[in-house]
């Protein structure tokens, strides 16, 4: 089951004449989803809504100098600490492509690293382009023999002009600088002609979105969930708190990737921007991001503030709780939104079974449940200054983690959650 892909400019104009939103924006040029040439079958998930605010600047690519190895870059002696030191402030593109954090790849190397962009090398497909498995000599970071040196995943960006590089460089701008354990680490990108390509560690466990929506996957369980939505708060922390603070713009199940052992960092910075200064409350900008995670506030008026990311992890939570995708145009008319249907249930003990995962079989506790429900309301709040910053909601995952450990011993919260079976067929009529 995957996301209907709509385009761009019907689903805006549907979802703000659902609102009844009047909003002042131009229409620029979709976000299409294409396909990467080689398979028959798109991949990704959900379609980013985008508006214009302001107008594109776009700035022309300096060649580098390529397959200039780092000195101080590799996965091995890579920081598990953050690093705030090195925040991002305007810098240009030659800066930004001379960061001593990454290599410069050449596009041989990385064709050579994916045997050819093979499609049995295809990790998945986005909007920007396909991402790759490919092999690297953890040494000297060059292509090696597939199965020995480095795993990496690289992300191939389709052609589709400026706005594409925009992206593609603010993702190297912010990942060449912000280094934190719940953040993927860049390590390096290539620059060739019209090619655009990032190199990243790769990430085993893949997306949060394959594991919580694609069939034929382990379900994961319900502490699995609350590490993932942990690690996830933290690196939005992390992020919000910077001394530069960087506010996220694109927090999404498919953008949540995970390790072998289930910890999430994210992944694709490519809509980062620079939070507020001095007395400003917001920055005003393009309203992108994607459906069904936006914030309204930020979407109405492209006025984005961190708070706009916390709604966004609030709509995680809760696909995390119920297992079902954002906006899900396969279900029938409030269930489509996944926050207005779940939105009466929340908030009331008694009836919050009825919007859980049925994957979960039971197996979470109550009392935990229903205060990551309760938190979720509170991170969904139409007011983006009644949302909890991402410190306080960090704190409460870790409460209801920890509440859970004592929930171990005691019976009362260890015992299954028995769904009746009257209401059980209730909620199944509902699907
Ligand atoms: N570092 C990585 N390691 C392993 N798999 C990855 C990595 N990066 C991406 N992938 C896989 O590739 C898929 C596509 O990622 P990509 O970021 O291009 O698109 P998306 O997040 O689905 O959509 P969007 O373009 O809206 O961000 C991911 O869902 C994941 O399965
Ligand atoms: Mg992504």
């Amino acid at each position: 089951m995957t996301n209907e892909k709509i385009p761009f400019a019907l689903k805006r104009e549907r979802d703000w004449k659902m609102r009844g939103n009047i909003v002042n924006a131009e229409c620029e040029e979709p976000v299409m989803r294409g396909q990467c040439g080689i398979m028959g079958n798109c991949l990704a998930s959900s379609a980013k809504v985008e508006a214009a605010h302001s107008s594109r600047t776009t700035s022309r690519v300096s060649k580098t100098s390529p397959s200039s190895v780092p000195s101080n870059l590799s996965i091995q002696s890579y920081c598990e600490a953050s690093d705030v030191s090195s925040l991002p402030t305007p810098r240009s593109e030659g800066e930004i492509l001379s960061s001593p954090n990454l290599k410069a790849f050449a596009f041989n190397e990385l064709k050579n690293a994916t045997r050819n962009f093979r499609p049995d090398s295809l990790l998945g497909e986005g909007g920007f382009g396909c991402v790759y498995k490919g092999w690297i000599d953890e040494h000297t970071f060059t292509a090696s023999k597939p199965g020995s040196g480095m795993v990496v995943a690289v992300k191939k960006l389709k052609p589709e002009g400026l706005q594409g590089h925009k992206e593609w460089l603010t993702e190297v701008d912010y990942l060449g600088q912000l280094h934190h354990q719940n953040l993927v680490k860049l390590i390096g990108y290539c620059v060739e002609g019209e090619n655009r390509l990032l190199v990243y560690e790769f990430m085993s466990k893949g997306s949060l979105e394959n594991h919580l929506f694609r069939r034929g996957l382990q379900p994961l369980s319900w502490s699995v969930r609350m590490k993932v939505a942990i690690g996830a708060a933290r690196g939005l922390s992390f992020l919000h708190n910077a001394q530069s603070q960087v506010i996220y713009r694109d927090f999404k199940a498919s953008n949540i990737l995970l390790d072998a052992d289930f910890n999430p960092k994210l992944s694709d910075f490519g809509l980062a921007k620079a939070g507020p200064t001095g007395d400003r409350t917001h920055v005003s900008t393009q309203v992108m991001g994607t459906q069904g995670y936006a914030a309204p506030e930020y979407v109405a008026t492209g006025r984005l503030t961190a708070k706009s990311d916390v709604y966004s992890f609030g709509v995680v939570l809760l696909e995390l709780l119920s297992g079902r995708r954002a906006v899900d145009r396969t279900k029938a008319g409030v269930e489509q939104n996944l926050v207005e249907w779940t939105k009466p249930y929340l908030g009331d003990k008694r009836k919050l079974f009825r919007i859980m995962d049925t994957k979960l079989g039971g197996q979470y506790p109550q009392k935990g449940a229903y205060m990551a429900a309760t938190l979720a309301l509170q991170c969904l709040n139409r007011e983006a200054k009644a949302r909890p910053p991402m410190t306080e909601v960090l704190e409460t995952l870790e409460q209801i983690a920890a509440s859970k450990t004592v929930g171990r011993n005691n019976q009362s919260e260890q015992k299954r959650v028995h769904i009746p079976a009257r209401k059980c067929k209730v909620q199944m009529g509902a699907l």
